[in-house]
C-alpha cells in the first residue's frame, strides 16, 4: 500500500513537471520575465513585456523572440534594432495592446505573429520598415480596416492571417477581392464583417456584392443615382446569402427610368423626377425582382398598362403619390398607393 502511495506520488511530481515545462515553453509561466529556452538557444521568450538587460547583453543572440501577456496598451517594436539576427518575432496574447507607440525599425525579421493583441488600428507605414516580411498573422484583433498600402508595399509578403476581427466591410476593404492581394490571404474565407448591418457574415461575399452593386449602379447623363447595400441576410436554408439593396435615383431630374439597374436590387427610389412613362416594368426583365418602387412626384396620367402584368403579382409596395393619375378603375390594392 505504501509503496503504491509513493508510486503515485512520483506520477503525480512527474506530471507536475511535465505540466511546468509545457507552460514555460508556450509562454504561460507565472513569472513576469524573460528566459532562454534551454532546449533551443536561439529562442527568448518573455512573459509579461521586453525586459531591458536584455538589450546590451553580449551573450545572447536570439532568433526567434516570444512576447506575451504584456499589461500595456500600447507597445514600442523599438528594441528588435538590438537583435539584427531576429528573424521571427511574435507578439501574442495580450488583448490590452490596441497600438503601437511607432512603426518597427528597419529591420530584416521575416515572421511577425501579432495575434491575439487588441489591435484596433494600424498605420499605413506601421510595417513598410520590415522589406524582407514574408509572414503576418493579424489574426483575432479588433482592426475595423486594414489599408491596402500595408499589403501592396512589403514587396517579400506571402501570407497574411486576418480572421477574427471587426472588419467594417466598407469599400475600403474591397482589396481583399483584387486577386494579386488576395491570394496572400490565408484565411481569406474565415474573415467576417464586424458592424451591425453585416454582422458575422463573410467578408469576400459582403464585399463582392458591395463591388458589382458600385458597379452596376446607374449613372444617367452624368448624374449618378445613390446605391446602398441595406443588410444582407441568409436564405431560409442558409445556403447562400441574399443581399437587401436601395438604388436611389431621386430628384435627379429623370424623364425616363433607368435602362439598367443593379441585379438584386430590392428598393428603387425614383420620387421627384419627371417620368410618365412606366412601361419598362412591363418590358424590362431587370424590373422584375424589385419589390418595392416609389414614384412619387413624378408626371405620371396612367397605369391602365400595368394591367395583368408580371410584376403587380410580385411587388410589396408601387408608391405613385402626387402623379397626375386619373385612375379609371379603383385598384384593391393595399401597398399601391396613390
Ligand atoms: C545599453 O548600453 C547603452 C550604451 O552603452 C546605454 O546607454 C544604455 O543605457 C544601456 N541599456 C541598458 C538597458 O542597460
Ligand atoms: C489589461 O489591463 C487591466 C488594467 O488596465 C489589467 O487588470 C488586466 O490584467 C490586463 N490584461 C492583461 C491580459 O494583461
Ligand atoms: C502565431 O502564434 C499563434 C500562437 O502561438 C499560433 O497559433 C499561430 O499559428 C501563429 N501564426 C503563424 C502564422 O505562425
Ligand atoms: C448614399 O446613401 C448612403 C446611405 O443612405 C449615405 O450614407 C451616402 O452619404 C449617400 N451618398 C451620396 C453621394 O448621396
Ligand atoms: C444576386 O444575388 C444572388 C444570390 O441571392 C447572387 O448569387 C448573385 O451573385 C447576386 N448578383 C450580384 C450581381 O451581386
Ligand atoms: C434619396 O436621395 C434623395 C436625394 O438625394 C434624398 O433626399 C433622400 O433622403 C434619399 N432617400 C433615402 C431613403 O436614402
Amino acid at each position: 500500500m505504501k509503496a503504491l502511495l509513493i508510486h503515485l506520488f512520483s506520477i503525480w511530481i512527474l506530471l507536475i513537471q511535465f505540466l511546468h515545462l509545457g507552460i514555460c515553453g508556450s509562454c504561460n509561466s507565472l513569472s513576469k520575465r524573460c528566459e532562454m529556452r534551454t532546449d533551443k538557444l536561439d529562442k527568448l521568450l518573455c512573459n509579461g513585456g521586453f525586459q531591458k538587460n536584455y538589450l546590451n547583453s553580449t551573450s545572447v543572440h536570439p532568433r526567434i523572440i516570444v512576447i506575451c501577456q504584456v499589461m500595456s496598451s500600447s507597445f514600442d517594436p523599438a528594441f528588435i534594432s538590438n537583435f539584427p539576427q531576429l528573424y521571427r518575432l511574435s507578439v501574442i496574447n495580450s488583448p490590452n495592446i490596441s497600438k503601437f507607440t511607432q512603426p518597427f525599425p528597419n529591420h530584416r525579421l521575416q515572421v511577425l505573429n501579432l495575434t491575439r493583441l487588441g489591435l484596433v488600428h494600424l498605420h499605413h507605414n506601421t510595417f513598410e520598415g520590415l522589406i524582407n516580411l514574408r509572414t503576418l498573422d493579424l489574426s483575432h484583433n479588433k482592426l475595423k480596416q486594414l489599408d491596402r498600402h500595408i499589403v501592396e508595399h512589403l514587396s517579400q509578403l506571402q501570407q497574411i492571417f486576418l480572421r477574427s476581427n471587426n472588419w467594417d466591410c466598407d469599400p475600403h476593404l474591397k482589396w481583399v477581392l483584387n486577386p494579386l492581394l488576395g491570394k496572400k490571404l490565408m484565411d481569406a474565407n474565415q474573415m467576417t464583417c464586424g458592424v451591425s448591418k453585416y454582422k458575422g457574415k463573410p467578408v469576400l461575399a459582403v464585399m463582392s456584392f458591395i463591388k458589382n452593386l458600385r458597379n452596376e449602379c446607374p449613372k444617367i447623363d452624368s448624374k449618378s443615382c445613390n446605391c446602398s447595400l441595406d443588410l444582407i441576410v441568409w436564405s431560409p436554408n442558409k445556403d447562400y446569402l441574399v443581399p437587401v439593396t436601395t438604388v436611389n435615383c431621386s430628384r435627379l431630374d429623370l424623364d425616363h427610368f433607368p435602362p439598367s439597374i443593379p441585379s438584386n436590387t430590392t428598393t428603387l427610389l425614383l420620387t421627384g423626377n419627371k417620368i410618365s412613362d412606366i412601361s419598362p416594368l412591363l418590358t424590362n426583365p431587370k424590373y422584375l425582382d424589385v419589390s418595392d418602387i416609389y414614384l412619387d412626384e413624378n408626371q405620371i396620367f396612367n397605369i391602365d398598362k400595368l394591367e395583368g402584368a408580371d410584376w403587380l403579382t410580385k411587388f410589396r409596395v408601387f408608391s405613385l403619390k402626387s402623379n397626375k393619375i386619373t385612375a379609371k378603375k379603383q385598384s384593391n390594392r393595399k401597398n399601391l398607393l396613390w
